[in-house]
């Protein structure tokens, strides 16, 4: 069983005031790229943007298992674990605690983050997902796990100074840019010294493409690099994943401190 105080679990979502579109956005009205994206992200239903609120939908019905991470690409797993390793090893500067970011089940965390670092912290929206990582898919290095938290990353606050690495696979494109932008800040601060966030998602091949089944946006890399910059991070090097079928968008990482 999970022991209670490892899951900390906020279920009661603020009422979102209506925010002004973030300065990306407002250049992208401006080069006429990127319409329409605002008023979808921001419009509500039972309190929570609508958004949100589909996506939550959409991953109540996902199983918890490696399928249910991945979609309908079970094949690009070990290639996008075995990449996500290499990239890794170039900024590793410590080796005490990682936190995963939108973690699902833990894949990344097994895979790419367990054989690295001495302790682990997991934060994901879904309960089901944290406690199938726990008490079954993680098996014995879930002693490792010291924390998780069962939240939404628009209203998490990590830690302070606590992670060599702060990892966020395929969760960057369930948050608004205001969103992400704030929360590349918070995460900013819970990094100890030489630590660094890698961010690894899809990447539209031209401005900004919604995905209105799972709630989920793809950036442009270029539109990604300046809410990352409004976030007052520097990116450190940026890398395509090689070995995924064409017929799927780029992944590309990003490693900035
Ligand atoms: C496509 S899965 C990826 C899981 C994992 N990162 C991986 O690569 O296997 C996306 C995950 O993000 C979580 N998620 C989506 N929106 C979220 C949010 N706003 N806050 C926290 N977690 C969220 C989902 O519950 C799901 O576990």
């Amino acid at each position: 069983m999970l022991p209670l105080e490892m899951l900390d679990k906020r279920m009661d979502a603020p009422q979102c005031p209506p925010v002004s579109p973030p300065p990306c956005l407002h250049a992208l009205h401006a080069r006429n790229v990127s319409l329409k994206l605002f008023p979808v992200t921001c419009e509500y239903i039972k309190g929570e943007k609508q958004f949100y609120y589909r996506a939550q939908q959409f991953y109540e019905d996902v199983p918890a298992s490696e399928e249910g991470m991945l979609g309908d690409f079970m094949e690009i797993g070990n290639v996008d674990l075995e990449g996500s390793r290499q990239f890794l090893k170039r900024f590793v500067a410590g080796t005490h605690c990682a936190l995963d970011c939108g973690s699902g089940i833990g894949r990344v965390s097994k895979g790419v983050l367990l054989p690295v670092f001495e302790k682990m912290e997991l934060a994901d929206m879904m309960e089901h997902f944290l406690l199938h990582a726990h008490e079954e898919y993680l098996g014995d290095d879930a002693d490792r796990i010291e924390t998780y938290y069962c939240y939404n990353l628009q209203e998490f606050t990590p830690p302070k100074h606590k992670y060599d690495v702060v990892w966020m696979q395929w969760v960057a494109c369930h948050l608004t840019d205001k969103d992400l932008m704030n929360f590349l800040m918070r995460c900013k601060k819970s990094l100890r010294p030489n630590g660094v966030i890698i961010m690894k998602d899809n990447m539209a091949r031209q401005g900004c493409k919604l995905d209105p089944i799972d709630s989920s946006i793809s950036r442009h890399l270029d539109i990604m690099k300046c809410i990352i910059a409004k976030a007052g991070l520097e990116v450190l090097a940026v890398e395509k994943q090689e070995g995924f079928p064409e017929v799927i968008m780029p992944v590309w990482m990003i490693a900035m401190k």
